[in-house]
């Protein structure tokens, strides 16, 4: 295996494997470790199939489904993210994956299928290296806060167009919000990292509105910052795999109306501290 550092703050291209043969115990604790370091793994031509992204995403630990996706063929796990001119991606904005569950998904790994000509780049960003950048005195005033993520915040769109609230009855009744800290602690490298985003968070609790507009509306930009981030440019049959713990990622939806097809899956993770 080799590595390729992407970006000063995370991220590694991984070349020297073949994710349709070496499927052993062994590297996938080798992959583990790397991504726990990198926080962002990138694999180029893994024609995998469904079942090895399965067995590679299932050697983390149990999978998660996602209540509103559509998904493959005899692998519920398995979400289909597809763009189209007739139906764009909703998802614009800096995000953790499925922060609205009590227990958010450790990690997920993103398969490429159909890939624009040009554009539908990616960007991650370190939260580690977020977290680090802030002044002592913000990071002990943020470890006390707590913050709730609601899947209908999230999903509001889709909520509002006609029909949805019919189709995602089911998935809002079983996601109630939740909270969560705004810094947790990641349970396998022990680094404090920030853990609110603009998709699914929607205040702090306990103060007023204001302030927690204020201090949200602060660390989203601050997530932003170009030297927190790596950026990635897809082919078909790339893996991208994220500790979805330790960082945040944001679309770039700069190839519609082009076809973009992207198969996601999600594996469970513990409850934030
Ligand atoms: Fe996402």
């Amino acid at each position: 295996m080799e590595i390729k550092l992407v970006s000063g703050a995370l991220g590694a291209e991984v070349s020297g494997i073949d994710l349709t043969k070496d499927t052993d115990a062994a590297t996938y604790k080798v992959i583990r470790e790397l991504l726990v370091q990198h926080e962002v793994l990138f694999f180029r031509d893994q024609d995998v199939s469904p079942a090895q992204q399965h067995a590679l995403a299932s050697s983390f630990g149990p999978l998660q489904s996602h209540p509103a996706y559509d998904t493959v063929e005899n692998f519920p796990e398995i979400t289909i993210l597809e763009s189209t001119a007739e139906k764009p991606s909703k998802i614009e904005c800096w995000h953790g994956d499925m922060t609205f569950r009590a227990h958010p998904p450790l990690g997920t790994v993103l398969r490429s299928k159909i890939i624009p000509e040009k554009g539908g780049d990616t960007l991650w960003s370190s939260m580690t290296a977020a977290y680090d950048a802030l002044s002592p005195a913000m990071q002990s005033f943020l470890s006390g806060l707590n913050a709730v993520h609601d899947f209908s915040y999230g999903f509001r769109e889709s909520l509002a167009e006609s029909g949805g609230r019919a189709r995602l009855e089911k998935a809002v009744l079983d996601n109630p919000p939740v909270v969560h800290p705004v810094i947790r602690t990641h349970p396998e490298s022990g680094k404090r990292v920030i853990f609110v985003n603009a998709l699914f968070t929607t205040h702090i609790v306990g103060l007023p509105k204001d302030e927690s507009k204020a201090i949200l509306g602060f660390l989203f930009e601050h997530i932003q910052t170009a030297e927190f981030t790596c950026r990635f440019s897809w082919d078909v049959n790339c893996i991208a795999m994220w500790d979805n713990r330790s960082t945040q990622h944001k679309p770039i939806n700069d190839y519609y109306p082009a076809h973009r097809c992207l198969e996601r899956i999600v594996i469970d993770g513990d409850k934030p501290y």
